[in-house]
């Protein structure tokens, strides 16, 4: 019923190791079956007797999974180039800035937020990502974080892809609040925010929300049925990326401040290490050991960490190649942009990979080999995307 396939004649990644990096690359020809919305069969060889009479050929393009960006703040309103630029003349990065964006998201209208974070998803729809994550966190009082959470499914409604939502509401204290406060708020208000999230995050930080508020959130969110990911160790080391692996978070992310003792708990861990190399390269406050993480074994995650204060592109051929730059091969790039942000959004089987059973989330590249990604930082294009097996042209 409804099955067609997809033809090539060049380099399939199905991503079909577990570990990271491990991409299986396929040399053409090959041929993907499609049933509905997902993929039936995947093998190396020419079209059978017997193979669906609806075929697509993508010629010589290469062909990865759609790409899986597990860490965006897309949704808000206001500039705030004006930090980059100071910090480009040695300003420190704290987090302060957040509480600006959170005074322009609060004034901005329903319509407004609809409007810039639709044509963000759009932006990053066009560069291949066929699922990503967003999360609220520019709202802070739960009034307004709930409303953050509404407007990204309005922002997503009628587009093709997937679209994950997190409650961030411990992303900053409040100016006219304090640490305690935000805390037993967030907590109080819990049950009505899981109606509307998938995940919960914390922004974990010894002058934000400390260890013993991060666990207790996580504990609430798990309590309602949200699984844990965490900001962790970006400014200071405070022990977060530990803790997240102690509790069994899906992903914990940024990691700029771990050690390589840390690594390796992470990689004997269930938890996946997401590396976010564009605020990592900007913000000069520290490199995530990369090597380490990889070396040691952890499922690595790349994504993108667009938001409105540190990294701005929801672009994840940019984050692939910027990850190279961090000391990733452009297999593990690939894979951890993938698989890997799959695994980090505990979809791991359905999306981030092409294998029998997965949705039939696609890209066909304007390139031939992967080496585009480090090549052409942050301009290899689609060519043709398929989301749920139906191409958006
Ligand atoms: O992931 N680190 C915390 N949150 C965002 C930045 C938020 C902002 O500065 O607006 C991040 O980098
Ligand atoms: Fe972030």
């Amino acid at each position: 019923m409804n099955r067609r396939a997809i033809v090539g004649r060049g380099r399939l990644l199905p991503m079909s190791g577990a570990s990271t990096g491990a991409t299986g690359a396929i040399d053409g020809p090959w041929v993907l079956v499609l049933e509905r919305d997902r993929v039936l069969e995947v093998r190396a060889g020419e079209l059978q007797p017997g193979d669906p009479e609806t075929v697509e050929d993508v010629g010589t393009a290469l062909v990865t999974p759609g790409l899986v960006d597990s860490h965006t703040h897309l949704i808000f309103a206001g500039d705030r180039s004006d930090e980059a630029a100071a910090r480009t003349r040695g300003e420190r990065y704290t987090g302060g800035g957040i509480l600006r964006t959170v005074a322009a998201t609060v004034a901005a209208s329903d319509e407004e937020l609809v409007r810039e974070t639709r044509l963000r998803l759009l932006s990053a729809a066009g560069r291949g990502t066929t699922t990503i994550e967003v999360k609220s966190g520019y709202g802070l009082e739960p009034m307004q974080e709930h409303r953050l959470l509404r407007l990204i499914a309005d922002a997503a409604a009628g587009l093709p892809m997937r679209v994950r939502r997190t409650h961030l509401g411990a992303h900053a204290i409040p100016a006219e609040s304090d640490p305690e406060t935000q805390h037993e708020l967030i907590l109080e208000t819990l049950p009505e925010m899981a109606d509307a999230a998938d995940y919960i995050d914390v922004f974990c930080e010894p002058n934000i929300f400390d260890l013993g508020w991060t666990r207790a959130i996580a504990e609430a969110g798990a309590i309602n049925g949200l699984p844990l990911k965490l900001h962790a160790d970006q400014l200071e080391r405070s022990g977060a990326a530990l803790l997240g692996a102690e509790m069994g978070a899906l992903s914990v992310d940024h990691l700029e401040q771990v050690t390589e003792e840390d690594a390796r708990v992470l990689a004997a861990s269930s938890t996946v290490a997401t590396i976010l190399p564009g605020p990592a390269l900007m913000l000069g406050a520290g490199l995530p050991p990369a090597r380490a993480l990889l070396d040691a074994g952890a499922t690595v995650a790349v994504a993108s960490d667009a938001n409105a204060g540190t990294f701005g592109e929801p672009s994840m051929p940019l984050a692939i190649g910027l990850s190279v730059a961090l000391g990733f091969t452009i297999d593990e790039a690939v894979w951890a942009a993938t698989a890997g942000g799959a695994g980090a959004l505990g979809l791991d089987g359905e999306i981030g990979r092409i294998m029998p059973g997965a949705y039939a989330d696609l890209v066909a590249w304007d390139t031939e080999h992967e080496g585009a990604f480090a090549l052409r930082l942050g301009g290899v294009r689609p060519l043709w995307t398929w989301f749920g097996g139906e191409t958006d042209d």
